[in-house]
C-alpha cells in the first residue's frame, strides 16, 4: 500500500483551499482532482477541510474524484472504511466529527456526508488523457517525482488542460513547477507549490507549442509507474 495519511501536508491543503474558495462559493459545480489519491485519506481529508468552510448550500456542490493507477481502493475504501490505527493521528474534534464506529471491530468509517463527496476512478496520469475538462481544482502529491522531467512537463500541461480557466493546482513542496511551463501557471506562494492556471497569449502559446511539452519516454504507458 502507497505511502500516505490523513491530513497529510494540511498546511499545503489549507492554504490551496484558502486561495480558491472565493471563485468557488460562485460555482454551481466545483469539481476536485486528487490525482494519485493512494487508498483515499487524501481525498477525504479535502472533503473534511472543505467541509470545515463551506456552508451546506456550497458544499453541496463539491464533487472529488480521486484516482489512482493503482486499484488500491477497494469496496472498503469506497465505503470509507479504515482501521482505528490509521486515523489516531487525526485531531480529536475532526476525527468526532467526520468519522463513527465501523460494523468491523477496530475499525472506523467516513461519515456519509463526506463519503457521498468522494468518487474512486482508476487512471494512469502518463496517459496524459485528463479524466475531464473542467476542474476548479488539481491535487497531485508526491507522485510527479517518481516521473522523469519530460513526463513531468507533460503531465503539468495535461493538468492546465484539465482545470477551468483560474483554476487551481498543488503539488508537493519540492516539486518545483519546470521552468518551460512557467507561463502557464502562477504560483500562489513562496513556501508551498500552489498555483493557478494562466490564459492569456503567452499562456496559450506554450499549451500549443509541442517543443515545450516534450513527449514523454518511449517506455509503454502501461508499464510505467512508480512504487510509492
Ligand atoms: C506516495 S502516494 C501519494 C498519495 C497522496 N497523494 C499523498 O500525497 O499522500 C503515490 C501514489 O501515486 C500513484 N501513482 C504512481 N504512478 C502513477 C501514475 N502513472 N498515474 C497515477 N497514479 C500513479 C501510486 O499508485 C501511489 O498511490
Amino acid at each position: 500500500m502507497a505511502f500516505t495519511y490523513f491530513f497529510r501536508d494540511s498546511q499545503t491543503l489549507e492554504l490551496l483551499l484558502e486561495q480558491a474558495l472565493p471563485s468557488l462559493r460562485g460555482q454551481a459545480f466545483i469539481r476536485i482532482w486528487d490525482a494519485g489519491c493512494a487508498h483515499g485519506p487524501e481525498p477525504f481529508t479535502l472533503a473534511m477541510l472543505l467541509r470545515e468552510v463551506m456552508s451546506d448550500f456550497v458544499f453541496r456542490n463539491v464533487r472529488i474524484h480521486a484516482s489512482d493507477i493503482d486499484t488500491q481502493f477497494g469496496p472498503q475504501i469506497a465505503a470509507g472504511i479504515y482501521p482505528e490505527q490509521e486515523v489516531k493521528r487525526i485531531p480529536e474534534p475532526i476525527r468526532r466529527r467526520y468519522f463513527r464506529p465501523a460494523g468491523a471491530p477496530g475499525h472506523v468509517q467516513v461519515v456519509d456526508e463526506i463519503r457521498e463527496k468522494v468518487t474512486f476512478v482508476q487512471h494512469d496520469l502518463l496517459s496524459l488523457k485528463p479524466i475531464r475538462e473542467d476542474f476548479s481544482v488539481a491535487v497531485c502529491k508526491n507522485v510527479l517525482l517518481h516521473f522523469d522531467e519530460a513526463e513531468r512537463r507533460r503531465v503539468f500541461g495535461m493538468f492546465h488542460e484539465s482545470l477551468r480557466p483560474g483554476g487551481f493546482l498543488a503539488t508537493e513542496h519540492t516539486q518545483k513547477m519546470p521552468q518551460p511551463l512557467q507561463a502557464l501557471f502562477e504560483p500562489l506562494a513562496s513556501y508551498a507549490q500552489v498555483f493557478r492556471r494562466l490564459d492569456g497569449p503567452e499562456a496559450r502559446a506554450v499549451a500549443h507549442a509541442p517543443h515545450s511539452l516534450p513527449r514523454a519516454s518511449t517506455v509503454p504507458q502501461g508499464l510505467k509507474r512508480s512504487h510509492a
